[in-house]
Formats: structure tokens, C-alpha cells, sequence
């Protein structure tokens, strides 16, 4: 099993470093177009192999494609993070061009890879992917629902005072700050109901926590996160390494799905070694089909802007 990572950043450091301790993947390729930045980070990681138990082979490369033939699973991580106060959506002026030129050139190494999208604005990005490549839509995963599913199970834990192993809750919709929609009325607590113990108001406050999870941490790290992120990405890339057939929210082509198509948008999904297994269609509240209709509208004002 061979993985690249490219963009060699702290979110693709974090994602080379979880999937290599969790030792499923016989190889990564760290690429990033910095000189050198990717091949100190391999080798920083590949010195914590003896300490951390794992056998993967991490080496890094400066833009060099060819190092990154026949991956299986490539993650795109490339572009800028943002800063304190932007949306991740004003970052596609210049994520855009990037993310359509490292998929062409990953494709042309690697043509039957299963593509990862983890750069902002990520539905956008997603759907750019498939309207650049002629990937099947089974291929293309774009990494957003995990994440937000993982911060709002924090937001729980923290507000029922529970250990997270307790909570099982799902994030659905754009990830963006008002496009996310945390499925508050189907999260549990060891299958009884959150709302069984907390009040209307502390949950509403538990989704907008959720929501603005990225948003606070660019506040308090001046960037946007890391370890989170790349914890979601190696779980992807586990249960398509492993064919776990595990469910994640991930944002894929709609084609009828959710009364939506011809967008690629936060869903839950079955992920095995085909990559998008299935879209899991859940029954949603109406009020829960308001809000991802709503959030569509605003995935869809992003694609608008761009140039493809
Ligand atoms: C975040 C970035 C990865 O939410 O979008 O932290």
C-alpha cells in the first residue's frame, strides 16, 4: 500500500506521521515544491520509527511526480491555510490553481489512485477535482465530515462531561463555518439521545461551537489546525488501505442524493478499498433538510467563483 501526501505542511506532516503510526501503509511519499522541506520532515518522521513501533517507509521529495508512481491513495493538502478572521472559502483565488495541477500530476503517475481533497475550500476543491480529472466520482473523496464529526464528539463530551468513547454523533453539510450541520438530534450517548440530557440552549451551543471549530483554533494558533486534521485524513485512508467499509461524513458528488446533484458536499458514505463504497441516504428532520439545502446554496456560490 502506497500513499503520497503532498504539501508537506503541518497538516500533511501530521497526516504522513498518524498514518505511519497506526502501520498500515508499506510506504508514504511526502511532496511539497519548498527545497528540502519534505525530505527533513520524512526523515524527522522516520526517526521516530524505532520509538513509535511502526515499519512504513517515509521519504520526501521536492516536486519530483515520479517518486509518487502508482500510489493507491494521494492526499492533497496543498495551498494556503488561513489566517485569523478569513473564511476558507476566500482562500480559492489561489488553492484553485494549485489543486488542479497537483491532481494532473498525480494522475499522470498514478492513474487508478483514489484522490483525497483536504485543501480549502474544500467542496470546492472536491468538486474542481472532478471537473478536471476524468476520475470515477468513487475516487474522489474530499476530507471535511470526519473532522467536523470528530469536533463536534469534543463539543459533547465537554458538554455531557462524558469521555468521548461515550459519543457517537455525525457532522453533515459544507464544511465551512455556517455551511456545517451537526446532526444534534442523532447523536447519543451510548445510544440514548443527547437531548435526553442536555438542555435546547446548551446544545444549540454545542452545534455552534461545532461549526466555528476550525475558525477558533486559527484564532488561537495563528494558522489553521493540524493534528485533527490529519488524524481524519489517516482514518480515511485506513478504512480505504484496510476496506473497513467504515461510514464517515465525506463530501462527494451528489447525483440525486439528498434532492442535490452536480456538487460535491458533506454526506455520509461507506469507505472500502473502492474508495466511496456507498452514500448512505439517512432520514433527516425537516428542519435538517433546510439547512442542507442552505448549505448547498452556499457550496454552490463558491463553485460559481470557479474557473474551470
Ligand atoms: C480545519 C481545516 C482543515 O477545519 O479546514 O481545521
Amino acid at each position: 500500500m502506497k500513499v503520497t501526501v503532498v504539501g508537506a505542511g503541518a497538516v500533511g506532516a501530521s497526516c504522513a506521521e498518524y498514518i505511519a503510526i497506526k502501520n498500515f501503509a508499506s510506504e508514504v511519499v511526502l511532496l511539497d515544491i519548498k527545497e528540502g522541506y519534505a525530505e527533513g520532515k520524512a526523515m524527522d518522521l522516520m526517526q521516530t520509527a524505532s520509538l513509535n513501533s511502526f515499519d512504513t517507509a517515509i521519504t520526501g521529495t521536492t516536486g519530483d511526480y515520479s517518486r509518487t508512481a502508482h500510489s493507491d491513495i494521494a492526499v492533497i493538502t496543498s495551498g494556503i491555510p488561513r489566517k485569523p478572521g478569513m473564511t476558507r472559502e476566500e482562500l480559492i483565488g489561489i488553492n484553485a490553481g494549485i489543486v488542479k495541477t497537483v491532481a494532473s500530476n498525480l494522475l499522470k503517475h498514478s492513474p487508478n489512485v483514489t484522490l483525497i481533497v483536504v485543501s480549502n475550500p474544500m467542496d470546492t476543491m472536491t468538486y474542481l477535482v472532478h471537473k478536471s480529472t476524468n476520475l470515477p466520482k468513487n475516487k474522489i473523496i474530499g476530507m471535511g465530515g470526519a473532522l467536523d464529526s470528530a469536533r463536534f464528539k469534543y463539543r459533547l463530551a465537554e458538554a455531557l462531561k462524558a469521555p468521548i468513547s461515550d459519543i457517537d454523533g455525525m457532522v453533515i453539510g459544507g464544511h465551512s463555518d455556517t455551511g456545517m450541520v451537526p446532526l444534534a438530534s442523532h447523536a447519543t450517548r451510548n445510544s440514548v439521545k443527547v437531548s435526553e440530557f442536555l438542555n435546547e440552549e446548551r446544545l444549540h451551543q454545542v452545534v455552534e461551537d461545532t461549526k466555528v471549530g476550525g475558525a477558533t483554533l486559527t484564532k488561537l494558533l495563528g494558522t489553521s489546525a493540524w493534528y485533527a486534521p490529519g488524524a481524519a485524513v489517516s482514518a480515511l485512508v485506513q478504512a480505504i488501505a484496510c476496506d473497513q467499509k467504515k461510514m464517515f461524513p465525506c463530501s462527494v458528488l451528489l447525483e440525486g442524493e439528498y434532492g442535490l446533484r452536480d456538487i460535491c458536499i458533506g454526506v455520509p458514505v461507506l469507505l472500502g478499498k473502492n474508495g466511496i463504497e456507498k452514500i448512505v441516504e439517512i432520514k433527516l428532520s425537516d428542519a435538517e433538510k433546510a439547512k442542507m439545502q442552505e448549505s448547498a446554496v452556499g457550496v454552490r456560490n463558491t463553485n460559481g467563483l470557479l474557473e474551470v
